[in-house]
């Protein structure tokens, strides 16, 4: 297996395999992985001869500090479990200086307003940060295909955009979420939660699940009420917001449309931590 640190050796390497038919699948991670990221390296090796998985816990994105210290780095275990998908995946693990080159600021993006929705607005500063690492990867790797978890829908659609802004060559695939077997959606942040949390967070995706049903006769008023009350009987949850938004464009549903595609998208604290969460409505 190959494991590199530095871009420099990991281009060389990729130069001397790479001819121009050779697709190349790309995973960008921040570590601790969990299945669900597993299942992104899956996909890219059933379509692509080579598989790049990145591992950077990128600074520039966190707009909490706590948050960036806290955030797991367990590389070790992380390449055990990727080497149970396959030993032929290549680990670029780099430092922040071999990233950055001494200068960690993020490049400002125009995602066409979806960076001012839900995410982006809660956390100033971090699609930036994400366009900025997510580009910088792209060039280093050149991959043909990169997979993103729908897990972070406003991410995946924010990283389609810039492809199709900045005309770059890789074709972007969102996969499904992947959840624990009580719905909780997984996510490198629920290590971090006690075992009664993780049990108790459970409520998240059954709340979604009946909002997609509430969703078939109500408004959309209406299923953001009902999933407010939900958590307001919980007060371990501290909802940040619930919205209901069109996916191409993430904006809100006023009234719904017959020819638009809706989601429900969550953020709630729980022992504050922080956890998203989103579901298809129709
Ligand atoms: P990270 O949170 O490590 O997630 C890496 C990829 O795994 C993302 O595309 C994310 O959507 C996907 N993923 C996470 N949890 C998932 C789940 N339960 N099911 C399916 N896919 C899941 O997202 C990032 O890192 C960073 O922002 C990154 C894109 C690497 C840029 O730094």
């Amino acid at each position: 297996m190959f494991i590199f640190n530095k871009k420099s050796d990991l281009t060389a390497h990729l130069a001397a395999i790479r001819t121009q038919k050779t697709k190349i699948g790309f995973v960008p991670t921040m570590g601790a992985l969990h299945q669900g990221h597993l299942s992104l390296l899956k996909e890219s090796i059933k379509n692509n001869a080579i598989t790049v998985v990145s591992i950077f816990v990128n600074p520039t994105q966190f707009n909490n500090a706590e948050d960036l210290t806290n955030y797991p780095r367990t590389l070790e275990r992380d390449v055990e479990k990727i080497k149970t998908v396959s030993k032929d995946i290549i680990v670029y693990a780099p430092s922040v200086e071999d990233i950055y080159e001494g200068n960690t600021k993020s490049t400002a993006f125009d995602y066409d307003g979806l960076e001012f929705q839900m995410e982006g607005a809660h956390r100033p500063g971090h699609f930036d940060g994400v366009g900025t690492i997510v580009k910088k990867l792209f060039e280093i790797v050149q991959p043909t295909n990169a997979y993103f978890g729908e897990k972070d829908f406003q991410q995946l659609q924010i990283v389609k955009k810039m492809v199709q802004k900045h005309n770059l060559t890789v074709t972007i695939h969102g996969c499904p979420i992947h959840r624990e077997a009580n719905g909780l959606a997984m996510s490198s942040r629920n290590e971090r939660l006690s075992a009664d949390a993780r049990n108790e967070a459970a409520l998240i995706y059954k709340t979604l699940k009946e909002a997609k049903s509430k969703f078939e006769n109500h408004s959309a008023k209406e299923v953001i009420a009902f999933v407010e009350n939900t958590f307001k009987k919980h007060p371990n949850f501290q909802l940040e917001y619930f919205e209901i938004a069109d996916e191409a464009t993430l904006l809100s549903c006023i009234r719904k449309s017959k020819s638009k595609k809706y989601r429900g998208f969550i953020a709630i604290f729980i022992n504050n931590i922080r956890l998203i969460d989103n579901i298809s409505l129709n």
